[in-house]
């Protein structure tokens, strides 16, 4: 299995990878730059990480994440998700299994920090209409009696299907909601930031 720093690596590498792809979406419907904020601010992740003593603790890897997202994205998404990484770090321990439980937790965590931070709710065009539909499939209701692995497998197509949903739908929140129903039709950036990260989270653990 994958060690922690190796799957940051991973995630890091197909953030920066998809820059162009993220600003291109994001000078459709905001300011063109999503995939500059974020792939400046995991290039920085990758150096925080080097420079850490033990990323094998995952409190202290998520909160090292979460302070360089705040200090080098920038714009919405550096804070936004900072925070969901600063408030996972939080409750996450230092050294939890992958278990269907602790992912639920340390999900829900991150995407409370998002909500409080940000006042944007399902629906609005967002990071959150990806990791919203992700955590459900940890969630109790939907993954009793099924494997982590099939839990991961659904939140894979789930996240999908939101970047899907955030195309039928005008923003809501940030500088793609002075488009209104001009924003209908293009995939939110944010959401496809998300759904990069989990997907390469994902081939990482697994590789
Ligand atoms: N209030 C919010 N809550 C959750 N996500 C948000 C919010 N505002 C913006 N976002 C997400 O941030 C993404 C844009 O991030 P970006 O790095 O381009 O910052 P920005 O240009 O300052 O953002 P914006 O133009 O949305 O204010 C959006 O695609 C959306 O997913
Ligand atoms: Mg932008």
């Amino acid at each position: 299995m994958a060690t922690e720093k190796e799957i940051v690596e991973g995630v890091a590498k197909a953030v920066i990878s998809q820059q162009d792809y993220l600003t291109e979406l994001d000078s459709k419907i905001g300011d063109g730059d999503h995939g500059i904020n974020m792939a400046r601010g995991f290039t920085a992740v990758l150096e925080a990480v080097e420079e850490m003593e033990d990323p094998s603790n995952l409190s202290e890897l998520l909160k090292t994440i979460g302070q360089t997202l705040i200090e080098t994205v920038g714009g919405a998404a550096g804070p936004l998700y900072g925070t969901a990484f600063i408030e996972a770090s939080k409750i996450c321990g230092d050294h939890p299994p992958v278990t269907i439980e602790n992912v639920e937790k340390i999900l829900a965590a991150g995407i409370e920090g998002i909500e409080r931070r940000g006042h944007a709710q399902s629906g609005d065009k967002t990071m959150l209409d990806v990791l919203i539909p992700i955590h459900e499939c940890f969630k109790p209701e939907n993954a009793n009696g099924k494997t982590l692995r099939e839990c991961f497998n659904e939140a894979s197509k789930a996240a999908r299907d939101g970047v899907e949903f955030t195309k039928t739908i005008p923003a809501n929140r940030g500088r793609a909601s002075y488009l209104g129903e001009k924003s209908i039709g293009t995939e939110d950036p944010g959401a496809v930031s998300s759904m990069i990260m989990y997907r390469a989270f994902l081939a990482a653990l697994r590789s």
